[in-house]
């Protein structure tokens, strides 16, 4: 009887942290919940199995035990029965079957209910890289990185690729995963059914910060992602405090030939134009003032193999405060 708690460790470990909204088992889109219902029809059966062999075990332990005063002697020895043959082979095959019907009918429906990739449809280019997000609404003419925003209610249609090595794409609770290929690109769309914010998660062991390679899907009613989709398009590197001022200046020295605010600077690092709007650095972190010191400092001892070089012996203790004031005005978000 041991598998009964490997099976319950095993559901706990899909269910995942409930209020991150990172749970396959709560399904809040189109494709998670076709991916729900078959995951359920399969743990089902497999219950019903467990429950058979656990009887029949039981019963055939309890019959055939030896009995207190009874002789030591070998059992009768059969070998060979045809009817029981035929059954073992049939029965899985019949559960293979149930299980592996509706998988190919869901297969289907997930490509036929695909959107066009055309102008009525919101699409979005994703890139990942070793260990960050990058997306680009080719329709809307802006980039971001980390949140990914989209309407609800909507068939969002996704180019997927990598700049570097193979990573997945997964937001568990909005749809399955699909591989970032280097030099290759690959399609799929989600579909979330309630607004709110969806955690999302690298699925392929991309290196050493892999598991902190987290994103997030902030899902709009569509008037509210229109409008903010305006901000993004219009938005510029914004300084109205002093230290923001003095953050600029470092910020334009030592920051813009990597990261972009509003239309300026380079794309091989996260876009910032929204940084302030952002609840999580670096997929992981909370965005406080000492967090977001600590990564210009030294990004490395805080994800290692990421690609950002610190800036710990460059920069003064100021110059670090003034950047941090700099990026949490980059805000569209109100
Ligand atoms: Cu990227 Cu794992």
């Amino acid at each position: 009887l041991i598998p009964v708690p490997i099976f319950g460790f095993l559901l706990l470990m899909l269910a995942g942290c409930g209020e991150e909204n990172l749970s396959a088992l709560r399904p809040k889109g189109t494709g998670a919940k076709i991916q729900f219902d078959l995951m359920m029809l399969s743990i089902y059966i497999m219950i019903g199995v467990f429950l058979v062999v656990a009887i029949i075990f039981t019963y055939v332990i309890l019959k055939y035990r030896k009995r207190r005063g009874e002789e030591d002697v070998i059992p009768e020895q059969v070998e060979g029965n045809t009817t029981l043959e035929v059954l073992w082979t049939a029965i899985p095959i019949l559960l293979l079957l149930i299980l592996a019907i509706p998988t190919v009918l869901a297969t289907f429906t997930l490509a036929a209910e695909a959107p066009e990739d055309d102008k009525d449809t919101l699409k979005v280019e994703v890139t990942a890289h070793q260990y960050w997000w990058d997306f680009n609404y080719p329709g809307l003419d802006f980039n971001t990185s980390q949140d990914l925003y989209i309407p609800v209610g909507e068939k969002v249609y996704f180019d997927l690729t990598s700049n570097d090595v193979i990573h997945s794409f997964w937001i568990p609770a909005l749809s399955g995963k699909m591989d970032t290929n280097p030099g290759l690109k690959n399609s799929m769309w989600i579909e979330a059914k309630e607004p709110g914010v969806y955690k999302g998660k690298c699925a392929e062991l991309c290196g050493p910060s892999h598991a902190l390679m987290d994103f997030k899907v902030i899902a709009l009613e569509r008037d509210d992602f229109d409008a903010w989709a305006d901000k993004m398009k219009n938005a510029k590197a914004k300084a109205d405090t002093e230290a923001a001022q003095a953050g600029e200046e470092v910020f334009k020295q030592s920051c813009i030939s990597c990261h972009a605010v509003g239309e300026e600077g380079g794309n091989l690092a996260p876009n910032l134009t929204n940084f302030g709007d952002r609840e999580t650095l670096a997929g992981f972190l909370d965005v406080t003032d000492e967090n977001i010191a600590d990564w210009i400092k030294d990004p490395q001892s805080l994800k290692p193999a990421n690609s950002m070089p610190g800036f710990g012996n460059d920069l003064s203790d100021d110059e670090i405060n003034s950047l941090v004031a700099y990026l949490k005005e980059q805000k569209i978000n109100q």
